[in-house]
């Protein structure tokens, strides 16, 4: 998808520009030409020298070099990329793009190009939180810029939270899915999915809930594995903190019901991939008001009732089943051999059956261990990453539609 791609790389001040020599290296790896602007602030991060060696080019780093005006104006070089990354983008550089201001040569880029600009913020989580910075976000956002990331961590500042750039692997997953939508082609094309992700939230009262561990890693992974196929990805979230991939149309939902209702608006549909960790059972009479702790009284009970199986109502025969459902088994024991009865009760196609004992680093972690059961047998996976798994499944489910009709 990169090569031959030429991507004007803007690097700004911020921790973040030490991991900015790897990417280029990534980059060119796969084929892509990396041109890079240096802020000055960038360059307190990382050397000029060090960006021309790996990138190959001239570093342009001062907007009143007059030479490099004479070489390449600031105009020819924002327009000579298919796309301009800003990365790390600080919070001063996102308040500059949202406001038009150029006052230097980064910022004169950014206002003067007609090319898609994608952008992977870096910053402290308090920076990231700030109104003022969600409503610069907001902007560029309308402005159909591409955000990817922030992720959330270990900050360089010693917190922890919102605001560490996206990793590499997955800035290079969102220039990847940019050009795979730009072309239009894959796959997949002309095919709609649903994909559910992340756990749902199921109330006790207005301010308690009843949640588990999923982080919506896997689910989100699944929709941009199957966006970069081509694929049309509705992806139905529980609430989470992980970055919307590109593209998806997104139905942020809470609980069990709310996920149900959104799943059976997407259809029809020709793939289902139900990744979310859906509560089986939601409180049966949440209080309106928050449940008061009065000294003395006996702690509360709360009572439990089954919420509907998402899978199960998406499989069943019909003609708005979709041509291909996909089920998970989250198990502690006995994994496949429960995900076999899985497939079998909830009349899915397809389950990918992993262990979320503790310990395995299943929930919330970046690798999964799975086996993909399905009517001809079990097929067990080594350890990959969630995106890598991801993109394993869709391309067995590319395979798996092949020949068929759409559902368009
Ligand atoms: O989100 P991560 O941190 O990346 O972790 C990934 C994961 C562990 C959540 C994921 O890989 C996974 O296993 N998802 C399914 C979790 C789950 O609810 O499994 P289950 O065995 O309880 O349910 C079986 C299947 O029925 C699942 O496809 C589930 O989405 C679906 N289901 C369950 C209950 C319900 N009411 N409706 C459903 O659709």
């Amino acid at each position: 998808m990169l090569e031959q791609r030429r991507i004007l790389l803007i690097v700004a001040g911020g921790i973040a520009a030490v991991k900015i020599p790897d990417l280029i290296r990534r980059l060119r790896e796969r084929g892509a030409a990396v041109r890079c602007i240096l802020t000055k602030s960038g360059a307190q991060f990382v050397t000029p020298l060090t960006l021309a060696a790996l990138s190959g080019d001239k570093v342009y780093t001062d907007l009143f070099d007059l030479k490099d005006e004479a070489e390449m104006g600031h105009i020819r070089l924002s327009r000579e990329a298919d796309i301009v990354l800003v990365a790390p983008a600080t919070a001063d550089l996102m308040a500059k793009m949202a406001h038009g201001l150029a006052d230097d040569l980064a910022t004169t880029a950014l206002l003067a190009t007609d090319k898609p600009v994608m952008i992977a913020p870096s910053m402290n989580v308090m920076m990231w939180t700030h109104p003022a910075t969600q409503a610069n976000l907001s902007t560029l956002q309308t402005r159909q810029i591409t955000v990817v990331g922030p992720g959330a961590g270990d900050l360089a500042c010693g917190e922890v939270g919102d605001g560490r750039m996206a990793e590499v692997p997955d800035i290079i997953a969102a220039l990847s899915r940019h050009f795979q939508k730009d072309v239009r082609r894959g796959p997949l094309a002309r095919r709609r999915a649903i994909v559910t992700s992340g756990p749902t939230h199921e109330p006790i009262d207005p301010v308690r809930y009843i949640a588990n561990r999923s982080s919506g890693k896997q689910g989100h992974a699944i929709a941009a594995a199957l966006i970069a196929q081509g694929a049309d990805v509705t992806l139905i979230s529980g609430p989470t903190t992980e970055p919307t991939p590109d593209g998806v149309k997104l139905v942020k939902v809470e609980t069990a019901e709310q996920m149900m209702k959104a799943a059976q608006a997407a259809l029809p549909v020709d793939i289902a991939v139900c990744a979310a960790a859906v509560a089986d059972w939601g409180v049966s009479n949440p209080a309106p008001g928050k449940i008061k702790k009065t000294a003395g009284a006996k702690p509360p009970t709360v009572k439990l009732a089954p919420n509907p199986d998402i899978l199960a109502t998406l499989s069943k025969p019909g003609s708005r089943r979709p041509r291909l459902v996909i089920g998970f088994a989250a198990e502690t024991s006995n994994v496949v051999k429960n995900a076999k009865t899985k497939r079998v009760s909830k009349q899915c196609d397809w389950i990918v059956a992993n262990d979320v004992s503790p310990g395995t680093g299943t929930f919330g972690g970046d690798h999964n261990t799975v086996h993909l059961v399905t009517a001809d047998g079990v097929e067990d996976w080594p350890t990959l990453r969630k995106q890598a798994i991801a993109d394993r499944l869709v391309e067995r489910i590319a395979t798996a539609l092949s020949g068929k009709a759409s559902r368009e």
